[in-house]
């Protein structure tokens, strides 16, 4: 039997931006996903015990046998491989978390480990960016990179088809952060592709936005880097602001985001694709992360308390 790991992540500045070639701020969380994968001679058989939002399995079941074939295309090895795979771990399937990208890296280095495969982990994310297009579409690249190196990146894609720019951050230590679930499983591909044919359709509007989108990503290194936490929150709320200009926001994620806010988070976001999915809230600090997580968890939403900045599975 195989098995490999693959880490969980939030944007902290930039998603759907990035898929457009603008930077973006990644950062793995200490939860991951973990698979197993055994060559049974047999058919493909998926065992999907991740904690998840009610009818994330079932809406992401096509396009995850997708992904197995794309990866497998892409190692060079038989689409229609019969493998029996076991997906878990700690990373539950909430939209936003980059749970797509984390199987994916997962599934890779366990396949790789059952049939004797040295993969680089240059080759697991190219492998995993192969997989995602099954769940994205047009993926930018990012959330598969940061389920496969963990840590704090900075991220552009190369939109001329080259590598992209991938470059570690670091913060003085990982930072406490609540992630707040809608329970509403999203669609990313159908998210990225609205982005798209509404910056068709509003070439000007949407210029104004990305351009804004960039320097904030720029100033939101700055902070983290200089480890101006206070900074970071703020322009995780721009950030905000921007992702509801561009239409990816839902009333429920807005309203996760009031309720961080309200409790003193230092900043609050939606993360990922939207339209349901997740928020993060940048609450440094065990006490404060607790606050922020007890009221969400009060009024009916499912939490996930953990930190930004980690590198280690
Ligand atoms: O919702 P998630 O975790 O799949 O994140 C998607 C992030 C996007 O920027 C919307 C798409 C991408 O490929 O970068």
């Amino acid at each position: 039997m195989g098995k490999g790991s693959g880490f969980g992540k939030v944007i902290l500045f930039g998603e759907h931006f990035v898929v457009h070639g603008v930077p973006g701020i990644v950062s793995a969380i200490d939860s991951a996903t973990d698979a197993e994968v055994t060559q049974t001679g047999k058919k493909l058989d998926i065992k999907d015990e991740r904690k998840a939002a009610k009818g994330y399995a079932e809406e992401k079941r096509l396009q995850q046998i997708e992904s197995i074939e794309r990866m497998l295309k892409k190692m060079g090895l038989d689409p229609k491989l019969p493998l029996k795979i076991w997906v878990g771990g700690t990373l539950p399937g909430f939209s936003g978390l980059g749970a797509s990208a984390a199987s994916s890296v997962a599934i890779a280095r366990a396949i790789a480990e059952e049939l004797s495969l040295k993969l680089t982990n240059e080759q697991v994310n190219q492998i995993a960016y192969e997989a995602e297009k099954a769940y994205a579409g047009n993926p930018s690249g990012i959330d598969n990179t940061a389920a496969t190196y963990g840590g704090l990146i900075w991220f552009k894609k190369n939109l001329a088809g080259g590598p992209s720019i991938v470059e570690r951050l670091s913060v003085r230590k990982p930072v406490e952060i609540v992630i707040g679930s809608t329970g509403n499983v999203a669609n990313t591909k159908a998210m990225v592709a609205g982005v798209a044919e509404r910056k068709n359709k509003y070439p000007e509007k949407y210029s104004q936005i990305f351009k804004q989108a960039e320097n904030l990503t720029y100033s939101g290194r700055k902070a983290l880097e200089s480890n101006d936490l206070k900074k970071v929150g703020e322009l995780m709320n721009e950030n905000h602001r921007l992702l509801q200009e561009i239409e990816v926001s839902s009333r429920e994620l807005d309203l996760l985001v009031d309720i961080a806010r309200k409790k003193c988070a230092f900043g609050a976001k939606l993360t990922g694709g939207g339209g349901g999915g997740c928020m993060v809230a940048l609450t440094p600090g065990k006490e404060l992360q607790e606050k922020v997580a007890v009221t969400i968890e009060k009024e009916g939403y499912e939490v996930l308390r953990t930190k930004i900045g980690v590198e280690k599975l």
